[in-house]
């Protein structure tokens, strides 16, 4: 989290409810190298709300101002990575019109 606080690129952002923390939101500004076109986009690591607090609208709130965020950045492409084994993470991106790009593969050695 404390990388992500204070570079002009990165965004930390904390939802507090009665003055403690509940959930958070790290993204970043990044660009695809020149062989792929150098366009800019927006990556969101990672959303996470406390179980005591889901359902609420903390997590979609969150999105939406890192997508103000991203917009005053001119970005008008984001991107993400979630889990197969996480449908309620992956109901939560398609709600917010989020759509499937690619698939990551991996295996144990
Ligand atoms: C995913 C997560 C961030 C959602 O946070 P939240 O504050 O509960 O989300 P919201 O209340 O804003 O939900 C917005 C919409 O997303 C969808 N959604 C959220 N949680 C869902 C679930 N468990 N199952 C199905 N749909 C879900 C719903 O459409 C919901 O709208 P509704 O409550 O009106 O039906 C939260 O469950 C969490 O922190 N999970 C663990 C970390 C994680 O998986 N992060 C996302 C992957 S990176």
């Amino acid at each position: 989290m404390r990388e992500h606080i204070g570079p002009r690129d990165r965004l930390a952002l904390v939802a507090e409810s009665d003055g403690g923390p509940v959930g958070f939101l790290v993204a970043t500004l990044r660009k695809r190298s020149p062989a792929f076109g150098g366009w800019r986009y927006g990556h969101i690591y990672d959303v996470y709300v406390d179980a005591a607090h889901r359902r609420l609208g903390i997590g979609a709130a969150l999105v939406e101002e890192a997508f103000r965020w991203f917009r005053r950045h001119r970005i008008r492409l984001v991107q993400l990575q979630v889990r197969t084994r996480n449908p309620a993470g992956i109901e939560f991106w398609r709600g917010l019109g989020f759509e499937d790009l690619a698939l990551t593969l991996e295996r144990r050695l």
